[in-house]
């Protein structure tokens, strides 16, 4: 019988690979770069480890992509061969059902199935970090939040690479709302693990919701030379770091770091995407010319035609396409998202419920129906957190519903927004600046639904460019 680095049973042919699957373990949880090389150092050692397979089949699903499915669906076929030949522990064996059912459609079953693991096996390192990606992508900020509290108790410095597990929480807890928490527990463990990329940004993501945008840039610069050793995480970094100039008014830094390392790669990751697109749009809505930069990820977009893998990064891809002006793209890509939304699985239910009412506000947006944008968004406002992603990410539309009911004129849902916005954000100067404006406006305004014409096009135009 072998085992990991924190005992648990592992099927295995031989003891290097499992301590090469540990260091593949340590290094997915710094979303380090050397990950593959280490999965494929263990898989070398030993081709048939069922735990390295199955790592595989969830990191290639984490890539939400059709062209990269196959390759998750190969490893999960490799992974039941070598149950047949091996067997498999309860461990490997839940692990390997709950990739099944994420391949299958069905990611919320997988959740619920990773989540009930922890409870077997708390210091079970890769399953929490699969949990908690898991999580992350489907928008169960309080499940994200759940699983680590649980788990918790089991921990302690110790434990090879308690600082990530800390990290992993401090996320969870950010994202649920206890600021002060997730600071004191995610600092905590960058000083344990100060290559902990994601407890990093964890507490960025702290700063940012508080608005404190200088401790932002301090706190990122200052563990830069580790995260810049990332995967394509360090481009997010870069993306907080940029946030945090734009806050402080300084657009011309922003540009810099979009340029230099946002979007430098021109890398097709939803997630790379997600970053230069919000960027530039919140550039945007500041008035700033961000000139031809849309075409590249464009381009890559609408790639995606017929891709709809996930709802979250098809509203960025969306954005990207109608905001380079190739309507008869986007137009096309939406056709194929009303086709996606049908059928079974999780995908297809937050497509319909949530995915197509977002397109259908951005391709609104977009193409000069403000009103239409507000009608079709603001149901299911509430409930975006279902597309997944962060706050700090969903907040690109957010700000998009915002100023659209400010140029629509429903001054009183505009209102309502930037009281919500600043219930989240105490004292969020963005927020501030547009609530500022209403009042005078909302004195010439009867209703919501029948402005008058004493609120000309550019009032709204200087609602929306303000700075
Ligand atoms: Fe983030």
């Amino acid at each position: 019988m072998l085992f990991d680095c924190r005992g648990h049973a592992v099927t295995a042919l031989n003891q290097n690979a499992v301590d090469h699957f540990d260091n593949t373990v340590s290094l997915f949880l710094a979303h380090s770069k050397k990950t593959p090389e280490a999965l494929g150092l263990t898989l070398a050692a030993d081709p048939q480890m069922l735990l390295a397979l199955i790592a595989k089949g969830f990191f290639y699903k984490m890539l939400a992509k059709v062209e990269t499915d196959p390759v998750a669906l190969e490893a999960l076929f490799k992974a039941k061969l070598s149950v047949r030949e091996r067997g498999a522990n309860h461990r490997e064996s839940e692990l390997l059902t709950a990739l099944e059912e994420w391949c299958y459609g069905n990611l919320d079953k997988a959740i619920a199935r990773l989540d009930a693991l922890l409870d077997d096996y708390p210091l079970d390192a890769l399953s929490v970090k699969i949990t908690h990606a898991c999580q992350f992508i489907r928008g169960r900020n309080h499940g994200m939040r759940a699983s680590t509290t649980k788990i918790m108790s089991a921990w302690n410095e110790g434990v090879r690479d308690y600082g990530f597990i800390l990290g992993c929480h401090s996320f969870g807890l950010e994202e649920t709302g206890a600021y002060a928490e997730a600071e004191k527990t995610g600092k905590r463990g960058v000083e344990i693990a100060p290559n902990d990329a994601w407890g990093t940004h964890a507490v960025g993501h702290v700063l940012e919701m508080s608005n404190r945008p200088s401790e932002g840039i301090n706190w990122l610069s200052q563990y830069q030379n580790e995260w810049e050793n990332c995967n394509n995480f360090s481009y997010h970094m870069h993306w907080h770091k940029a946030l945090f100039h734009l806050e402080l008014g300084q657009k011309d830094e922003v540009l810099r770091l979009y340029d230099s390392y946002i979007r430098k790669d021109h890398t097709d990751d939803f997630r790379d995407i997600s970053n230069g697109v919000s960027l530039l749009y919140r550039l945007e809505l500041e008035g700033v010319n961000v000139g031809n930069r849309w075409e590249e990820m464009a381009k890559l977009s609408a790639n995606h035609v017929n891709d709809h893998s996930l709802a979250f990064a098809d509203a960025h891809y969306l954005l990207a396409i109608l905001s380079s002006g190739n309507t008869k793209a986007a137009d096309a890509f939406i056709e194929t998202m009303h086709e996606k939304a049908e059928g079974e699985g999780t995908a297809q239910e937050i497509f319909r419920n949530y995915g197509m009412p977002l397109a259908k506000a951005i391709h609104a947006c977009k193409t000069g129906n403000d009103a239409q944008c507000v009608d079709h968004l603001l149901p299911v406002f509430d409930d975006l957190q279902q597309i997944g992603g962060s706050h700090a990410q969903r907040d690109v539309f957010h700000r998009l519903l915002i100023d659209a009911s400010i140029r629509a004129q429903r001054y009183s849902t505009a209102k309502d927004l930037l009281d919500a916005r600043l219930q989240q954000r105490p004292e969020n100067p963005w927020a501030l600046k547009r609530l500022a404006k209403i009042p005078e406006i909302l004195e010439t305004v009867e209703t919501d639904e029948a402005p008058t014409q004493t609120v000309n096009r550019q009032q709204n135009i200087e609602l929306v460019s303000l700075t």
